[in-house]
This record gives C-alpha cells, structure tokens and sequence, in this order.
C-alpha cells in the first residue's frame, strides 16, 4: 500500500467522525463581521495555521484550494471571493468532499451572503490539479504538503510535484499561500517512514530552509514569512528520540514571479533603520531608507545592508511577521 492509500484512509475516518485533536493544534477562532462559522468546521479544521489572510484577496478572484477538509478555510475565502466557482476545492477522498459540501450548505443556513456554488468542490489531487493552466490569482494549501515525499533521499518528489502543480495553476504574479508544520533539526528516519505519523501532520515535514528551498526551486521568486511559532514537540520518550524536537508551523505567501539575478527576496520580518546625517541614504541598488523610518527589507538586502558595517545603518533581526511594503 503506497502511502497516498494511508493518508487517504487517515482522512476518510477524519470526515466520518470529525476530531479536533486530530492532527493539528487548536486555534483561536477569529471574528470577521458577516461571517458566521458552523461549529463543525471549527471541529474539522484540520490546519496548523492559517491561508487566509485579509491582504491577499479582493472581490472576482479565482482561488484554488488544495485538500478541502471541513470545509472552514473554502468558507473563508468565499467570503471574499463572493461568485460562483470563486473557489475551486480539490480533494481526491470522496468523504471529505461529501462532508465539506454538507458542512458549506451548513454555513448557507447562517449567512445570508453565501450560496454552496460560490465553492467548487472538484474530486482531484495536489499531484494533478484538475484545473487550466495560469487561472488563479491565489492557490491555497493547509497543512497537507508536509505530508509529502521529496525526490532525492525518500525518492517520490511528490512535495516538488505538488508546488509544480500550484505554479502551473497560478497566473503571474499570483500568490501560493500555505501552512505547514516545519522541524527545527532533521526529523530520524524512524518517524519520517511512519506513514500514519506522516499523514497527521507529524514526522514529514522539513526544516526552514529546506522549505523555502523547495518553494524558490519551483519558480516562486518573492516569499513572505508571516508567522513562525511552536507547533509541536516531539518527545523523546513517546517518540524514541535522544532529545525532544520541536516543530513549528510556518505562514508563507510565495509570488509567482521570477527571482531576481541575484537570488530570491524572502521576507522574514526584517527591518533596516538609518540615523545618520543626511535626510535619506541610498545604498545605489534600489533601496532608498528615509531618516528614522525602518524600512522592511528582504534577507538579502538585510545582508547586504549589515555588511556594509555602517554605525548609522541597523538591521534587525527576524520577527518572523511580515507585515508588507519592503525593499525589492
Ligand atoms: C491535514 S488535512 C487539512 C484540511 C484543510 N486544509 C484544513 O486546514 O482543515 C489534509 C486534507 O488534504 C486531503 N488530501 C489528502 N491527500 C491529498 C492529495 N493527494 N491531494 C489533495 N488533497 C489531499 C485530505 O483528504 C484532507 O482533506
């Protein structure tokens, strides 16, 4: 049985009966006016983070959502998009799509705003998006591509599959919004060939850098990290290890644009703040810092800016929470 046949049976007994201590932390609820949420998608929220973020969407978008659960981010995102089809659901478990469709008529009960058809669900994989080339302004995943091999040491290169198939999707300069878990050191291969483990969530996911390699690597040339925190710890004694392993979530939104010459910007919460003499300085490569006003800056130009060793230039480190506006 390939683990695809694991993962699916996971999630099949995930939408007959809804656990909210499945496979992911529980999460704040969060207030948008309008919005009302059935309290069983709150169950069936099966993420460890979030895709839907305020910034990214606008009225008449085409967004396509990969591994639809309960159904709670689909709802989410129709809120803004707001039209038929406005939000294009993939999953390949016939349950969980069943489920989301019930749950989302659910969600038609309260709000008088949304219609069932402003979500597409489609029976599909990440692997093969039943979806044209180049029609999204967003593609959206929680929480389901850490689950997938990579080429190279575990040999599917699913993980690199599956980004293709958002890149495809995407329209330029469309946005590639995910969350996942990431391991803050690599996870032993006892865990990471437990298929179950793998499925909830637990032992497939990649170390930072590795992450964002595999998102760079697939054409997406501007990333923002927006949240890093404690996800999960993986405990010596339950889990056989020598010492606990931490495991965080991650929030990105990747830009379908190409890198520029000198590598991709990614975004991490930086900052670079000029108290010098003169109104402004201007470092001849683009970045303008105005006297006392941080300006956000990629990793990159931190780097560039931190090299030149000025007293009266200061960069600060990763917040981890990229708010917007910036260098590159
Ligand atoms: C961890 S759950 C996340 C669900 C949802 N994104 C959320 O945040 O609640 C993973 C979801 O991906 C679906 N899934 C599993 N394998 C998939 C695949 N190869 N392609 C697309 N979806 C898949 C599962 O059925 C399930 O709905």
């Amino acid at each position: 049985m390939s683990y695809h046949s694991t993962v699916q049976d996971v999630y099949r007994k995930a939408a007959e009966t809804p656990d909210a201590s499945l496979c992911c932390v529980p999460q704040t609820q969060r207030y948008v006016p309008g919005l009302v949420i059935p309290s069983i998608m709150h169950q069936m929220n099966y993420g460890c983070g979030t895709t839907v973020h305020s910034q990214d969407m606008t009225a008449d978008q085409r967004v396509i959502y990969v591994g639809v659960g309960g159904g709670l981010e689909a709802l989410q995102l129709a809120y803004f998009t707001r039209h038929p089809g406005g939000v294009i659901a993939v999953d390949p478990v016939a349950e969980m799509r069943d489920v989301a469709r019930v749950n989302l008529e659910k969600a038609a009960e309260v709000n008088d705003w949304f219609d069932p058809s402003f979500v597409d669900i489609r029976d599909g994989d990440a692997l093969n998006l039943p979806v044209d080339d180049g029609v999204a302004d967003v593609a959206a995943q929680n929480c389901l591509f850490n689950i997938f091999k990579t080429a190279g040491d575990e040999g599917d290169g699913d993980l690199e599959q599956a980004l293709a198939e958002m890149h495809r999707v995407l329209k330029p300069a469309g946005r590639l919004v995910m969350s996942d878990p990431i391991a803050t050191r690599p996870i032993p291969a006892h865990l990471r060939d437990d298929e179950v483990l793998r499925a909830l969530c637990i032992s497939g996911c990649l170390e930072y850098h590795d992450y964002l390699a595999k998102i760079v690597d697939a054409g997406f040339g501007s990333i923002e990290v927006r949240s890093r925190r404690p996800y999960r710890m993986l405990d010596r004694a339950r889990y056989g290890l020598d010492e606990d392993l931490l495991l965080e979530t991650v929030e990105v939104c990747a830009y379908h644009v190409a890198a520029a010459d000198d590598g991709p910007c990614i975004f991490t919460g930086r900052y670079a703040i000029y108290t010098g003499g003169e109104e402004a300085f201007d470092d001849g490569l683009g970045h303008v810092l105005v006297r006392d006003i941080p300006l956000p800056v990629c990793d990159k130009t931190a780097g560039a800016l931190g090299r030149l060793g000025r007293e009266d230039l200061t960069v600060s480190p990763s917040t981890w929470h990229y708010a917007g506006g910036g260098c590159c």
